[in-house]
């Protein structure tokens, strides 16, 4: 870990993208690493967009106690967004904006909590920083459900999500077994993911052996395969009496056609995916005859902060953390990843890796990982995946019986400069 100094100057810590978790740990680990050096920390509403509008957040008017709970609190206290700044050449007034914001309040560290697109922002940030002469520290924080980024061994948010799936397929494919004789035989889950197949791999950790649920698995990384796929549910509850299904949100057909596009895109171009289940669903009562249920879990999956991993909150802590001594220690460009350093027993370190070998780039299931048949990980998936949803961390429950999660006080820095449209 480079040496922290304190430096002159403060940062601003701002979250992008779908939220997680355990986001809130990461700026929990940000404000207090950042308060024990003697750093102030602004934080942007709504992301990137919070930075452009000047609509700052002052983390100092927070209590210790607020900050801390924030460690077992889902959703982004500060709001997030989706919101893609152009390139530097086909929009340069935004980035000059941000630099303005950041000299009007003498920001000096930016600290990007995001997936590929906002560490791909960070960059731009800290090579116009360089190309103005503004002195700025811009650090990508990784975080995504997907964990699709490069570099890191794991993302935060994905151990969590990859632990609620699990115990669900788990829960729900007892259910389906009590019911499976004169009732429902197959069940299926739609998971998160976009076009990487880690949540839908993570279910496989549900049970182990070739008829344990989830018998079958969807990847994106697979073209679905629509005779192969009924087949195999076809033979499972014939052997079985019943059948669980996981689907990844982004399978495609052999044409490359996701199965369930919304036909609507976000401000990065990505299409909104969701509802292959009930395709799925309608397929296997009309090809097969058999009674079905199916679930789509979306938001549920991703703030489940009940069911969190223990060892992903820690390392969302951890990344904030790291994230503030990176930009105290002068560096720039850089994101705090995760490095496996031993697989058993699990053991991890944080270090910094380029911002440019981890921008844009998007880190899909290894061929290796998914097993020869399409429908199931592989012995080495499970190493992989099994130390990440390892403990629990749940929420401090209140009286009414329901985790007792902070709100923010959310206190606006006041604007020094004139509005901005964004
Ligand atoms: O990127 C994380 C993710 O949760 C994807 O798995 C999902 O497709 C997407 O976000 C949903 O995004 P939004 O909340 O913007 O609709």
């Amino acid at each position: 870990m480079p040496a922290a100094r304190t430096r002159p100057g403060r940062l601003l810590y701002a979250q992008s993208g779908g939220v997680t978790a355990v986001i809130n740990a990461t700026a929990a680990g940000v404000i207090e690493a950042a308060r024990a050096q003697g750093a102030e920390v602004y934080a942007a509403r709504n992301g990137i967009l919070g930075a452009l509008r000047e609509e700052l957040i002052d983390t100092s008017k927070e209590s210790k106690a607020a900050i801390a709970a924030l460690r077992h609190t889902p959703g982004g206290a500060f709001g997030s967004c989706r919101y893609k700044l152009k390139s530097l050449e086909a929009n340069r007034a935004e980035y000059e904006r941000l630099i303005e914001v950041f000299r009007a309040h003498d920001i000096r560290g930016f600290l990007y909590n995001g997936g590929n697109d906002s560490a791909d922002t960070a960059l731009k940030i800290s090579q116009l920083g360089k190309a103005t002469g503004y002195d700025i520290r811009c650090i990508g924080v990784p975080k995504t459900v997907d964990n699709d980024l490069a570099v890191t061994d794991c993302c935060p948010g994905f151990g969590s999500v990859a632990k609620y799936t699990a115990i669900s397929v788990r829960e729900a494919s007892l259910d389906v077994a009590s019911m499976a004789d004169t009732s429902t035989k197959v069940f299926i889950l739609e998971v998160m993911g976009r076009h990487a197949g880690w949540i839908a791999a993570a279910a496989g950790l549900a049970g182990e052996g070739a008829d344990a649920p989830p018998q079958v698995i969807l990847f994106p990384e697979r073209p679905f395969d629509e005779d192969a796929f009924l087949a195999k549910v076809k033979a499972t509850v014939e052997r079985v009496g019943w059948c669980t299904v996981v689907a990844s949100e982004g399978i495609r057909n052999a044409e490359g056609r996701f199965l369930a596009e919304a036909g609507t895109r976000d401000a990065f171009g990505h299409s909104q995916l969701g509802g292959v289940a009930p395709v799925l669903a309608a397929l296997v009562k009309a090809k097969l005859g058999y009674k079905y249920h199916w679930a789509l879990p979306d938001y549920l999956q991703r703030a489940a902060r009940h069911a969190a991993s223990a060892t992903d909150a820690e390392q969302a802590y951890a990344v904030g953390r790291a994230a503030v001594e990176y930009a105290l220690a002068d560096m720039n460009a850089v994101m705090p990843v995760i490095v496996r350093t031993r697989e058993s027993p699990y053991r991890w370190k944080i270090e910094p890796a380029p911002l440019a070998k981890i921008a844009n780039r998007e880190k899909t299931m290894p061929k290796g990982f998914i097993r020869p048949d399409g429908f199931g990980i592989t012995a080495a998936a499970r190493r992989y995946l099994a130390p990440l949803i390892q403990g629990e961390a749940p929420p401090p429950y209140g009286k009414d019986g329901l985790p007792a999660y902070v709100q923010l006080k959310n206190v606006a820095v006041p604007r020094k400069l004139p509005a901005f449209e964004a």
